[in-house]
């Protein structure tokens, strides 16, 4: 059906844009957060919310420890110190990430070493993670990006044959399930960060999550000194010497949550699963209807991908756009569905490769080229464009439509895949 796209003087395919930014606005606070804050405000034990929310954390995901922290940077900090990455050790992480996942491991003088990804879902392909093992290699770092799970099943195997610990970073995936369970939950190590955009926010915030009691106890020896009294080892115990009259003394990070920041995700823990499954079900029906047209039109636009197996959440809704198969400009694409009223957002909303990043290239801004060119670093390392071609070609194809997060009407997800629908099929008039 042909019908006059807006871009063209037609008629305005969504028009409901009140009841539509409200529903993607994300975070929004209720009472519930505001109530818990002042709680602490007035209570004596103010640090009293960290561990309370650690308690929970770690009991959602059915793990041992939990370990809150400032940021979800500072988690994988102290997951690869846990693990035990050392100076020239190569740490294998996807190539398609935010870049905070990343500098940590420079931040240890290890090495990243990049690998591609799958091209449906953006997820560390683990036949390029199998490549990339070498004898350096000191552990795996594996994002979930945009809430889509990754191939867990192949990744921990790669991982067992080779002795290499998994992270996984899951700041975008809070509550995604593999196989019934929970993201975080099924590598060595989990990350999370709650900064304000993710699915579940203390405003700013992160934790660890982990079954490991050696990786807990050096979490807390890096970044947290109030925990050193009460850990189990003596090797790490000795960093507190009451006898000496010491204070207990980490590695030099504080890495403490702050207790406003555990207060409000305890709140949103609380809501976490609900709000999944308002996010899953606006946006899978969404997604079907997109496949539904694709399915008579053909293969140039993709939305999101969830593999089989998974559950996966919903921080963003990343589509896939082939410039190629119609010989329409992506941004041309962007145009048409935003004079329809669909905010739809292309270039930066994809994460670009990592490596692209200056501070790859430019070796000079830690002092001498560290760690790249550092004594301890046994082979050159370089990171030409390139070396990932999905992750690059990935992001050249992004186009983003907002995540609703909260219940709307099935009149209004209509009218807007109707909207999506109408571009869609007429892509041959923006030519
Ligand atoms: C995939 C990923 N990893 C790590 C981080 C870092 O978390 P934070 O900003 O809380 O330090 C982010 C933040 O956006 C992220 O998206």
């Amino acid at each position: 059906m042909k019908e006059e796209l807006a871009l063209f003087g037609g008629k305005k395919g969504f028009t409901r844009v009140e009841e539509f930014a409200s529903a993607t606005r994300w975070p929004v606070f209720s009472e519930e957060e505001k109530k818990a804050v002042c709680e602490v405000l007035e209570s004596e034990n103010v640090y009293a919310p960290i561990e309370q929310f650690e308690r929970e954390f770690a009991a959602y995901h059915g793990v041992r420890y939990a370990l809150a922290h400032n940021n979800g940077t500072s988690s994988i900090h102290a997951a690869l110190f846990a693990v035990g990455v050392e100076p020239g050790d190569e740490v294998i992480t996807s190539a398609y990430t935010w870049h905070l996942q990343v500098t940590p491991i420079i931040a240890l003088h290890a090495i990243p070493v990049f690998c591609d990804v799958e091209p449906k879902s953006a997820c560390i392909d683990p036949a390029d993670i199998k490549r990339k093992i070498s004898k350096r290699t000191k552990a795996i770092v594996v994002v979930h990006p945009y809430g889509a799970v990754a191939s867990m099943d192949e990744i921990i195997s790669l991982a067992q044959e080779y002795g290499i610990p998994v992270i996984e970073d899951c700041s975008h995936a809070h509550g995604a399930k593999y196989k019934g369970k929970k993201a975080g939950a099924l590598g060595d190590v989990g990350c999370f960060s709650l900064q304000a955009s993710k699915l579940m926010t203390g405003i700013e915030g992160g934790v660890l999550i982990t079954n490991n009691e050696e990786y807990y106890e050096r979490a807390c020896v890096l970044g947290h000194y109030e925990r050193i009294p009460r850990l189990k080892k003596e090797k790490y115990r000795r960093y507190y010497q009451p006898e000496k009259e010491m204070a207990p003394s980490c590695f030099g990070f504080k890495y403490r949550m702050h207790p406003l920041a555990a207060a409000i995700a305890r709140v949103q823990l609380r809501h976490l699963d609900e709000w999944n499954s308002i996010r899953r079900h606006n946006m899978t029906y969404i997604t079907k209807a997109i496949n539904e047209v694709m399915g008579e039109i053909g293969d140039f636009f993709e939305p999101p991908y969830e593999a089989p197996n998974t559950e996966r959440v919903w921080l963003n809704y990343i589509c896939q756009y082939y410039a190629d198969k119609n010989g329409v400009p992506r941004e041309r694409f962007i145009e048409a569905l935003k004079a329809e009223g669909i905010p739809a957002t292309g270039g930066r909303t994809g994460y670009l490769p990592v490596y692209w990043n200056p501070i790859y290239e430019e070796r000079s801004v830690w002092a001498r080229g560290y760690p790249f060119d550092a004594p301890y670093v046994s082979r050159k390392i370089t990171y030409e464009k390139g070396i990932c071609p999905e992750a690059e070609k990935f992001w050249r194809r992004t186009v983003g439509l907002p995540v609703i997060h909260r219940r709307v009407s099935r009149d209004l997800l209509e009218e807007y895949v109707a909207a999506i629908a109408k571009v869609l099929r007429n892509i041959d008039a923006l030519k």
